[in-house]
């Protein structure tokens, strides 16, 4: 269980690159099991998401390997349709692999996602989309079992936009025989990259990044080689950073349209931030409070920077209220602020905020990948030493965190323990 070391307070000054989306990448390597051709990911980050997602592809026979920064998939030889319990359990994106695994092999046999602990994450909408495209689904002793002869095209409505809901049936659908139109689909920019890719592939899907996604079902995919969407959500969190210590930071690789409900925000509280081209800069203000953040499916305000942004607020002038709408349980690292000086009540599903001046250094424990990135924000910006364990959570999501923030005057230093 490695911890940061942070002694916090100092501003940050300089340029960071960001890495591509881990969101649009997962889903990308799902797709890469319908194809029997080489499939190359460009840019893709060495994040423990990734690395588990490409050993589930060698389960199922696949060849994997990192060319440099690409990531290269050979699904030749896949056979296996079974993806074992032990790897399932380590993220919640497995459950992609049972739309296009079924969708290649007739048949998929997966236990029950894992994935950080922030609510109930029900898989009802992903089970029910696949029924509707005729795969018989049979759920027992905690494993899902997929068949069928022919996947085949149907409108699947969803009960609410779920991104991952909408990527698995796209992912199953782009073979089958006939049309699939999903409506009530997310709209978030990874579900338009998969989309992308999958047309890279020879597939046709349209309508990605509005609300209904039209699949005209192809004989057979080729392989591809693509360069994955930045990662808005570390843009964000890096965003955030420099907000809550200060200084002048450039992010480069970084979209400025799919950000546009934080930077919104981050204006309001006073910071000056320019776009142009892939860049973002910000030079961080007086702090005003946000006064209010409320979750909810693209494009508005993403629940993955709701940690950090509640740590920001704790920092602000005022009172500010955050209403998680997609989660149920994602205000575990409200206590763990609270131990660092912060003034919140969590009430249901809101956070009630009551800026202090400044946060102080203590020895903290992330328990999800986003509410560890707020504890290591709030670490940089607080007054003295504090520790953030348990990194194996924030190693789930961002690649090279720790360099990225030193490299712009964080202290901040990994202990192995
Ligand atoms: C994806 C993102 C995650 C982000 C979330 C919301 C990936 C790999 N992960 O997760 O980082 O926090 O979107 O933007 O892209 N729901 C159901 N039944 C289902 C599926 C979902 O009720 O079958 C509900 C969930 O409980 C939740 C809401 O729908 O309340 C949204 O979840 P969803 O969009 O599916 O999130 P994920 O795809 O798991």
């Amino acid at each position: 269980m490695d911890k940061f070391v942070i002694e916090g307070g100092r501003p940050l000054y300089g340029e960071i690159e960001v890495q591509s989306a881990k969101n649009a990448v997962l889903p990308l390597l799902a797709a890469a099991v319908l194809t029997e051709e080489r499939v190359a990911i460009h840019k893709c980050p060495r994040i423990t998401d990734v690395l588990n997602m490409a050993q589930i592809l060698c389960e199922l026979g696949c060849k994997t390997k990192f060319e440099g920064d690409t990531l290269v998939i050979d699904g030749a030889q896949a056979a296996n349709h079974e993806i074992p319990a032990a790897l399932a359990k380590e993220l919640r994106s497995s459950v992609f692999m049972l739309g296009s695994v079924v969708a290649r092999f007739g048949k998929a046999r997966i236990a029950y996602p894992g994935g950080c602990d922030i609510g109930l994450r029900p898989i009802d909408l992903h089970l029910n989309g696949l029924r509707r495209l005729g795969v018989s689904v049979t759920e027992d002793g905690g494993y899902i079992d997929c068949t069928c002869e022919e996947i085949e095209g149907a409108e699947v409505v969803l009960d609410c936009p779920s991104v991952g809901a909408t990527e698995n049936i796209m992912l199953a659908s782009v073979t089958a025989r006939g049309t699939t139109v999903i409506r009530n689909a997310a709209k978030e920019p990874e579900i338009v990259d998969l989309q992308n890719f999958l047309n890279c592939m020879g597939g046709k899907v349209a309508g990605a990044g509005t609300s209904t996604v039209i699949i005209e079902g192809v004989k057979k995919l080729h392989g591809a080689e693509y360069t994955p969407i930045p990662d808005r959500i570390e843009a964000g969190t890096f965003l955030i950073a420099s907000a809550m210590c200060g200084g002048e930071l450039t992010l480069h690789n970084a979209d400025a349209d799919n950000l546009a409900s934080l930077l919104h925000k981050l204006r309001e509280i006073s910071c000056k931030i320019t776009a142009k081209d892939d860049k973002i800069y910000i030079k961080s203000g007086m702090r005003f409070s946000p006064k209010i953040i409320e979750t909810s499916p693209y494009p508005g305000f993403p629940t993955d920077l709701q940690a950090p942004m509640c740590a920001l607020a704790c920092i602000c002038e005022g009172s500010t209220v955050v209403v998680e709408n997609l989660f149920e349980t994602r205000f575990k690292h409200v206590p763990e602020l609270i131990r660092m000086g912060a003034d919140v009540t969590v009430r249901g599903r809101s956070a009630f905020i009551r800026g202090v001046k400044a946060l102080h250094g203590a020895d903290v424990f992330a328990s999800d990948l986003r509410g560890g990135a707020a504890l290591t924000l709030a670490a940089i910006s607080a007054e003295g030493l504090s520790a953030v364990s348990d990194l194996s959570y924030i190693d789930r999501g961002y690649s090279d965190f720790e360099y990225k923030l030193r490299s712009v005057g964080a202290r901040i230093r990994r202990v192995r323990v």
